[in-house]
């Protein structure tokens, strides 16, 4: 959504003197007007939607799923809480699949040229909601790139950008204000994906839990001393799989639905109308065609005025329309900025929101309980979501779950966070740490973590996204095929085999440095504090139980006495995906069952104990004011990046035809009624040739008074889908189909239906254009 309106905020910002005024009183303590102002905050927010044709989607490493369109857009979401005087932390949220090493570098530098020791890698954190359904190609390993041919530089350069100018923004927003944060159950939005790995920890341990999975949200309440609540972030441990392994469009997945929801339903409904029930269309929120005028209520009237606007030919568009950010600015009712939510991913290594089960798609039975398969075969074993069998829905539905919810507990927030800023980051080379475990005679031993491999159950993939392979989940042979193709990479010795016991290697990953890296060996791992909240960014997906150890772990630390000890409650909060990307980590005895959890925690079976030993010397040096060692620089691969994804050659229509001409129209003289659908294709060029970014690809326009043309639905819109397909893979030809949902919410009037893009000639050339459908009624 294109709420960029909260740039140009600057002037508002108190004058310097008070701004001292203000910060002095807050170091004294003093009670007063402005006593509950004890941080300086900002939000921000930026599009990353990125290339929406030819690009592998990132996430099932499914070689077939490109992208062909956009069912919603992608941001990136930051927040920064300041000491009035002191430190400092950000925090980005990514509608992306995960971190990437090579984007969170790139942003470094470019934050050091910007502000210089402000921000550096120890007091930034970006994480990614594990959204399967947008563009891939921005990770610096060759794992990670293998599906989209190497790397993307546009998918790079989006996040990158997207990144910056949210922690810009967010930076220019600092005002006073605090924070406050609440928790709650949310039962109904995950469940176990293998519960037979879950069942392999000890008893009493899970004993302690009611479920197999955490359902608790989290969340934070940011409050501006002078507009109120401007925005919030939640962690909540689900994965991004509502949308399938067969998706082509972009998509933010549940989370990303999510926080769509809430910024709209916010910006539209403010926050004093928050505990209303005031939410239709399935929850999504009102949107902009209830502040449109109705002019004409006569049918008659209706259908006249629409015959008057017949489609026109396709024209060049001189520049390019920020079209999202004009819909969504008419959403705003006061000059406060856009409400910014977002909905952070955690431990959800084990954790699916297709919550109805998995089942065979052959017979319709459940699929075998310890392996996940149909008859032997695992491709046939898929995880249903609550819209079963319609992803879309299900993705509405997970999304929603989250959205009332994150309300709920942002309504009900009242637990201010007081307290220090701080932070501490290290990096790890993982391939080597040694680690001190307890062993059985109440002794303790030191064991290591090894380079990263995975097994075997990594081919196999999940019921969330089953593999393309012949392998059974928790099998410990492997196919001939895939054990050739292993051998020719890289045999990993015995030395290997040995400590990544019982995994059966499939990639010895960590060993094989050609053409660069295939996985990562060095990790940061970060800790911030905001007060009584304490967050540990993880670069992995962490196991339900994987999850609980660590936060144990660190709460104990935290609370166990000695000098700057935590007085009371402190909330632990894991940042899944973040800064870097390393697969999965499951406990010690989920590894043992090495279903594609266990297959996937590259660093053999410790390596969950080797993160709690270093992120509880973290959380010693954070109590005791004492610095951490850096580590080892991870390296920056930009330069030995292969890309071998053909850019556009250029695009073409028919002849007589121009780009943007109404290939399909609206039938004449129609009119349709809410909750119909409206479909028209338009000659089109690749999406490639311009993101549109913080602009759209699609918009419906509300004729308001006699010709004046009023948008009110973009691509960002869930009721808004904009799909890009060629009539073949290398025609020149393509076309956009531009689909409408008519939302319950939208009133009675003439509409039309525009599609805006950009061709590429023969020279290279990039030219912009926009097409128009015929009017039509809805009423
Ligand atoms: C469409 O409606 C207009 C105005 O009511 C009328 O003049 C025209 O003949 C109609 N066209 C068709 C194809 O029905
Ligand atoms: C799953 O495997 C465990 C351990 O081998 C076994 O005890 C259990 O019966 C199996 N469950 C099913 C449903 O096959
Ligand atoms: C396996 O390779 C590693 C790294 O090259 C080496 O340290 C180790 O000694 C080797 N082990 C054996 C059994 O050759």
């Amino acid at each position: 959504m294109g709420f960029s309106h909260r740039f140009n905020l600057s002037v508002r910002r108190p004058p310097m003197a008070v701004w001292l005024w203000i910060s002095l009183i807050l170091l004294q303590g003093s009670v007063g007007v402005l006593s509950d102002s004890n941080y300086l905050i900002g939000l921000g927010s930026y599009d990353i939607t990125g290339p929406a044709a030819d690009v592998n989607m990132m996430g099932y490493a499914n070689m077939e799923q490109t992208a062909a369109g956009v069912h919603f857009r992608l941001r990136a979401r930051a927040f920064i809480v300041a000491e009035p005087q002191g430190k400092r932390v950000v925090f980005v949220n990514l509608d992306a699949c995960m971190a990437s090493q090579l984007v969170t570098i790139k942003v470094l530098e470019r934050l050091k040229a910007r502000y210089g020791d402000l921000y550096s890698e120890s007091n930034i954190a970006i994480s990614g909601i594990h959204t399967h359904a947008g563009p891939g190609g921005y990770l610096q390993y060759v794992v990670y790139i293998v599906t989209s041919l190497g790397f993307v530089r546009q998918s790079f350069d989006v996040v990158v950008d997207g990144i910056e100018k949210s922690i810009i923004e967010a930076h220019e927003n600092l005002r006073p204000g605090s924070v406050f944060v609440n928790k709650g159950e949310l039962l109904d939005a995950g469940v176990n994906r293998s519960p037979s790995a879950y069942l392999n920890n000890p008893m009493e341990e899970r004993s302690k839990y009611k479920h197999d999975v955490d359902k608790e949200m989290t969340l934070l309440k940011f409050v501006d001393s002078e507009w109120g609540p401007v925005g919030s972030f939640n962690w909540f441990a689900t994965h991004g799989t509502s949308m399938s392994r067969t998706n082509s469009l972009i998509s933010g997945d549940n989370k990303g639905a999510a926080a769509r929801f809430m910024e709209d339903w916010f910006n539209k409904n403010g926050v004093e109308m928050s505990n209303s029930n005031d939410r239709e269309y399935g929850g999504v929120p009102r949107r902009v065609s209830n502040i449109l005028h109705e002019v004409h209520d006569n049918h008659h009237e209706l259908l006249e005025l629409a015959a008057s606007f017949q489609s026109p030919p396709g024209k060049p568009a001189t520049k390019r329309l920020s079209v999202a950010r004009r819909v969504r600015s008419a959403l705003r009712q006061t000059e406060k900025p856009g409400f910014v939510a977002a909905f952070c991913q955690t431990n959800c290594g084990d954790v699916s929101p297709n919550v109805l089960g998995a089942f065979c798609i052959d017979t319709g039975l459940p699929c075998d309980f310890n392996h996940s398969t149909c008859g032997g075969r695992n491709e046939l074993c898929y995880g249903r979501g609550p819209g079963y069998p319609d992803e879309f829905e299900s993705t509405r539905i997970i999304g929603e779950r989250q959205f009332e919810k994150a309300l709920d507990l942002f309504n009900k927030a009242s637990e201010q966070l007081q307290g220090k800023v701080d932070f501490r980051h290290a990096y790890l080379d993982f391939s080597k740490l040694e680690v001190t475990i307890p062993n059985q005679g109440g002794g303790s031993e030191v064991v290591k973590t090894c380079p990263a491999s995975m097994g075997f159950a990594f081919a196999a993939g999940t019921t969330d996204g089953p593999g393309a392979f012949d392998f059974k989940q928790g099998d410990d042979q492997g196919n001939p095929f895939w054990r050739l193709v292993r051998n020719l990479l890289k045999n990993p010795n015995q030395t290997q085999v040995d400590c990544q016991h019982p995994k059966p290697i499939l990639l010895d990953t960590g060993e094989m440095k050609q053409p660069y890296d295939w996985a990562p060996s060095i990790l940061p791992i970060e800790m911030f504090r905001i007060g009584q909240l304490v967050i540990l960014s993880v670069p992995g997906e962490f196991t339900t139980m994987a999850g609980r150890r660590l936060r144990e772990a660190v709460r104990t630390v935290l609370t166990s006495g000695g000098k700057g000890h935590f007085n009371g409650d402190v909330h632990v909060v894991i940042a899944g995906l973040t800064n870097t990307y390393s697969q999965y980590v499951t406990t010690f005895e989920e590894y043992q069952i090495q279903r594609y959890e266990g297959a996937s925690t590259l660093y053999g079976p410790h390596t969950l104990s080797a993160y709690i030993q270093e992120f509880k010397k973290l959380a010693s040096a954070m109590l005791s004011g004492q610095p951490v060692q850096p580590g080892p620089q991870p390296p920056d691969l930009l330069a030995k990046q292969i890309s071998l994804l053909t850019p556009v050659v250029m695009d073409a229509t028919p002849a007589g035809v121009n780009f943007g001409d109404v290939k399909s129209d609206v039938p004449k003289n129609s009119t349709f009624k809410r909750g119909d659908m409206v479909s028209v294709v338009f000659w089109s060029a690749c999406p490639r040739n311009d993101l549109m970014t913080e602009g759209t690809f699609a918009l419906v326009e509300a004729l308001q008074g006699e010709d004046t043309w009023v948008p009110s639905y973009d691509d960002d819109d869930f009721c808004l889908r904009f799909k890009w397909s060629r009539p073949s893979k290398l025609s020149t030809r393509s076309m956009a189909t531009i689909e409408w949902r008519i939302p319950e919410s939208a009133t009675t009037g003439v509409y039309r239906i525009r599609h805006f893009g950009a061709s590429k000639g023969l020279l290279g050339s990039i030219r912009h254009f926009a097409g128009s459908s015929s009017a039509f009624v809805v009423s």
